[in-house]
């Protein structure tokens, strides 16, 4: 098998100083059913994680609420002290049950979020903490004030957003600098496109969730069939290595509690596609995205 390495998908600085290869992983995958309670098989989980270093892989997202605290416990059971690995978790939801979200905004609350991850991850401080999601309960200036007091106390080193608007990252900005940005985007679902621009422009992370989606394009006959066919590759892998062409502030975090995916995945990063297949992807992904109908909001 040749020698795969995440480092061949480029490097972002997170906040202007924090690199990270900008393929990275999710965590999310490494509990039960519906993000709850232990994975099917902990050991495998252990194994996927201590394969990422081995990759090259050094960006890891996680949040407080994957198990809830079952994902970040488990990285630090395989990967702690980390060495020169980035991990990124949230906090901003609580879980009632399986594939049960609630936000909780309240600002006590977040503090005792980031004190409990500092804790289940062993370290003294985060090196990137999100607001999973701004609860519209509660005023969000409170919310970003809350993170400016993390960023100042020096519990967090940088602070993002997650499934946010252009318009809610500039409110943000008056309270901390905004590093990231996680927002559900891939081949077939281009509803933050312009969240992903406005990224881009101010020169912040982009955090797309789901990046391996390709649903119905991955049908014989499609552009992408034919292209995964041509490089002899997934339509998953080929709808990633578009992701990671799409931008160079794009940090994908494809998800698996298997290491044979996860090395499928990273295999991704030696996909190199021209102008043309890029740009011929773009359109069938754009015009499968017009045509699904009213976009579902996500659910975690
Ligand atoms: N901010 C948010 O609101 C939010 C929401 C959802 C997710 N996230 C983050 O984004 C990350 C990725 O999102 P995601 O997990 O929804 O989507 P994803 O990474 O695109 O897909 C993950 C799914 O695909 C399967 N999979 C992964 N690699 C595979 C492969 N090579 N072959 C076959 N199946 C494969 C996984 O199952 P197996 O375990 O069986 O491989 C899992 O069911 C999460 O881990 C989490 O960190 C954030």
């Amino acid at each position: 098998m040749p020698t795969i390495n995440a480092s061949l998908s480029g490097q972002f600085k997170i906040g202007g100083d924090l690199e990270v290869n900008r393929l990275g992983f999710g965590a999310m995958r490494i509990t039960g059913p519906g993000i709850w309670g232990e994975p099917a098989d902990e050991a495998e989980a252990i194994r996927t994680l201590q394969r990422l270093p081995e990759l090259g892989i050094n960006f890891i997202d996680t949040a407080d609420s994957y198990g809830p605290d079952v994902s970040e416990r488990l990285i630090k059971q395989a990967l702690h002290p980390y060495k020169g690995i980035t991990v990124a978790t949230k906090g901003g939801l609580v879980r009632t049950g399986p594939n049960l979200w609630h936000p909780v905004g309240r600002p006590e609350y977040l503090l005792q979020e980031v004190h409990m991850s500092l804790r289940l991850l062993g370290v003294e401080q985060i090196d990137l903490w999100q607001l999973h999601r701004i609860d519209p309960a509660v005023p969000r200036d409170e919310q970003f004030g809350a993170i400016a007091s993390m960023l100042d106390a020096g519990l967090i080193r940088h602070a993002g957003l997650s499934e946010v608007t252009a318009e809610e990252i500039e409110a943000a900005k008056r309270f901390f600098p905004v590093a990231t940005v996680q927002n559900r985007f891939n081949l077939i679902d281009r509803a933050h496109e312009d969240v992903l621009n406005y990224a881009e422009q101010q020169g912040i992370g982009f955090i797309p969730w789901f990046p391996l989606a390709a649903g119905d394009l991955a049908r014989p006959g499609t552009v992408l069939d034919k292209i995964a066919k041509q490089k002899n590759a997934s339509p998953s892998q080929v709808a990633l290595a578009w992701v990671l062409k799409r931008s160079p502030v794009m940090l994908p975090i494809p998800g698996t509690s298997k290491v044979a995916h996860l090395e499928d995945n990273v295999r991704a990063v030696a996909i190199e596609l021209s102008d043309d297949e890029f740009a011929a992807l773009d359109k069938e992904g754009h015009d499968a995205f017009a045509a699904s109908g009213p976009r579902l909001p996500p659910s975690d």
